[in-house]
């Protein structure tokens, strides 16, 4: 009798312990995706403003010119900021540099699976096996994308594509329609140790 009552105490005290380190997690990751959220949301709006201007001051050329030299180093400076590593990657990639690590893939693979069954598609941060904390968002075409991702000889003019092939010669990142799946925003916040800890110090 005792036994058994030591054993359920210990079972609902080991459940509730857990079930306390469950909750502690998901507030903890609600926490990140808020975080991912914003950082998306500063990086897309510091992306597309320098790329307006770019293209207002020397049309789609000069802008492809400027997202050359300034989107990596934009979003680089941005992770600086942020203490993050900031990526936009895709399956169909311009440049080879922003290639999708396997959880990135799996992520493409998964909004592109939800998107097909037209379920709302939203940014998450999760734990991963490494127990890195990682937020990834759906990035889909806009209206303003085609002109450098969408069809080559309609929306993607001849010049300007050729201009894309200069920079990037094993470009794959065109025949894109509006509303289609381009790729994600990757963010990682780095160890879940190391953020926890830095978290309580600043608390
Ligand atoms: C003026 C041409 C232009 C426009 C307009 C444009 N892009 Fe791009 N895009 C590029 C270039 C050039 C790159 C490669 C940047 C680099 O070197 O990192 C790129 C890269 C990307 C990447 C990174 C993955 C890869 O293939 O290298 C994503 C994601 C992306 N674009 C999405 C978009 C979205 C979404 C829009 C619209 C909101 C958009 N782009 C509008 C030219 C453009």
């Amino acid at each position: 009798m005792r036994t058994t009552l030591f054993v359920i105490l210990t079972s609902l005290l080991l459940a509730a312990c857990e079930s306390a380190e469950e909750k502690e997690q998901r507030a903890m990751m609600e926490e990140f995706t808020e975080a991912g959220h914003k950082i998306t949301k500063i990086s897309f709006a510091s992306l597309s403003g320098n790329l307006k201007a770019a293209m207002q001051t020397g049309g789609p050329e000069n802008a492809i010119k400027f997202c050359n030299i300034n989107a990596m180093p934009l979003t680089d400076s941005l992770s600086k900021a942020f203490n993050v590593k900031i990526k936009r990657t895709s399956l169909q990639l311009r440049n080879p540099q922003n290639k999708a690590d396997s959880l990135e893939a799996y992520m493409i693979d998964l909004y592109g699976q939800i998107q097909k069954m037209q379920k709302p598609m939203v940014g998450k941060a999760l734990l991963t096996r490494e127990n890195e904390i990682r937020y990834f968002a759906p990035i889909l075409i806009k209206p303003q994308c085609l002109l450098c991702h969408g069809t080559v000889g309609a929306e993607v003019k001849e010049e300007t594509y050729a201009l894309i092939k200069e920079h990037y010669p094993d470009d794959s990142a065109t025949g894109y329609q509006e509303g289609q799946l381009r790729g994600i925003w990757s963010i990682n916040f780095g160890p879940a140790d190391k953020v926890k800890k830095a978290r309580q110090t600043t608390e």
